[in-house]
Formats: structure tokens, sequence, C-alpha cells
């Protein structure tokens, strides 16, 4: 039996769009603006190694506790744009696809880079589909290293070579590949092209497609 691997942001929640906004207005205290393209190629790494990649582009440099106030306010910010959040922002396919897990005893693990990961999925009401939870806080290294799923397969007592990787960022697709998983792009986003299956919603992904996997 295979074994799931979620990643949450863009996979399970669009919260996307509250980091993009978050990160613009901190994009703005140092003079920058934020494009979505380069947003795009933050998802899936971490709140830490985003700034560097911000600062790097507004070739601004700070200390590092200027560093750390805005990582504060930046994660300020969010939290009070997904405070409001509830079960309505799960995408479509979601809650199909766990309750199908659930009911074939197929092992389920998040492995996501964000440190505010149990919030999300108690705001959703999620958590009880998951038998393992990785994120942010559990990992040394960002993805595209493969630390977080890797660290998701050993609490589900899998193989990794059993682990499909649900993903829809090109640094997740990259770990899940490093981890020798199964990676299925989401979100049909140009930078999810190189995973060995993709579709554009869960909805797509029939029982079959799986039975199959
Ligand atoms: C990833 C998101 O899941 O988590 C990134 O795709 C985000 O955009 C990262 O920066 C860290 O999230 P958080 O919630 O710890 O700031
Ligand atoms: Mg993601």
């Amino acid at each position: 039996m295979k074994a799931f691997i979620f990643d949450l942001d863009g996979v399970i929640v669009d919260t996307a769009k509250y980091h993009f906004l978050a990160w613009k207005r901190i994009g703005e205290k140092v003079g920058f603006t934020l494009t979505h393209e380069q947003n795009e190629s933050l998802k899936g790494v971490s709140r830490v190694e985003s700034l560097d990649r911000i600062l790097n582009w507004a070739k601004v440099e700070l200390s590092q506790e200027e560093k750390e106030q805005l990582l504060h306010e930046k994660n300020k910010d969010y939290l009070a744009q997904i405070n409001t959040m509830g079960q309505d922002e799960i995408l479509p396919g979601v809650l199909t696809l766990l309750q199908y897990a659930k009911e074939k005893n197929i092992p389920v693990a998040l492995g996501s880079a964000s440190k505010n990961a149990t919030t999300i999925l108690e705001k959703l009401g999620i958590t009880s589909y998951f038998n393992a939870l990785v994120d942010g806080n559990h990992v040394t290294q960002s993805k595209p290293n493969p630390e977080v799923f890797l660290k998701g397969a050993e609490l589900l007592q899998q193989d990794p070579k059993n682990c499909i990787v649900f993903e829809d960022a090109a640094a997740g697709i990259q770990a899940a590949k490093a981890a020798q998983m199964t990676p299925i792009g989401m979100g049909g986003a140009k930078e999810v092209q190189t995973a060995d299956y993709c579709f554009n919603s869960m909805e797509e992904i029939t029982h079959q497609f799986i039975s199959a996997l």
C-alpha cells in the first residue's frame, strides 16, 4: 500500500495569496516591489529563506536583528489575514481524497515548510485525517532539500519509494524527487510540469488513477 504526503500551502488551501500580500508589504518597507513571478519562486521556500531572497532581489543588506523584526512583522500580517479562514477554503477534491485514504487505510502525512501548519489544519478542521505531521518547526533544511518528506515517510514507517507527494511548488517537486518519491504536481503552474503527473485540481484525480499508481 502506498502512502500519501500532502504539502499544505497551495495544495490543501490557497494561502499563496496571503503570503504574497504579506511579503509585498515587507518588500515595500525596503523599497522593493515583489512581482507575481518572484512570489511563484518563493512557494515551498521557508520564511527565513524567502526573506533572504527578497532582500537579495532588493539589493538590501540588513542586520540579523532587523531581519528578525521583518520576519516577525510578516508573520503577524499573515496570521491576521488567515485568522478567519475556515473549511470553505479547503481546495476542491482535497476532502474527498483524504476520506478515500482513510477508507482504504492509506497512511497520510503532512510535509509542509510552514511553521503555521498545525494552526491552519486546526482552522480547516482536518487535523484528524493525518497520521503524521512534519512542518517548518521540525526541519533544518528548506525544500528542495528532501528532509521534510523523508521525515514524513519515517513517521509513517514507509519506504520513501512508496510515498506519493502532492505538491504545488517547483522546490517541493524537486524535494520529492530527491527523496525518491513520486511527485504529483498540483495547480497547473508551469513550475510544476517536471512532476511525474500533473493536475489542475484534486477533483481531477480519480480513484482509478490512485489505484493504478
Ligand atoms: C510554504 C509556503 O508552504 O511555507 C511558503 O509555500 C512559505 O510561501 C513557507 O514561506 C513558510 O511558511 P510560514 O507559514 O512558516 O511563514
Ligand atoms: Mg505549497
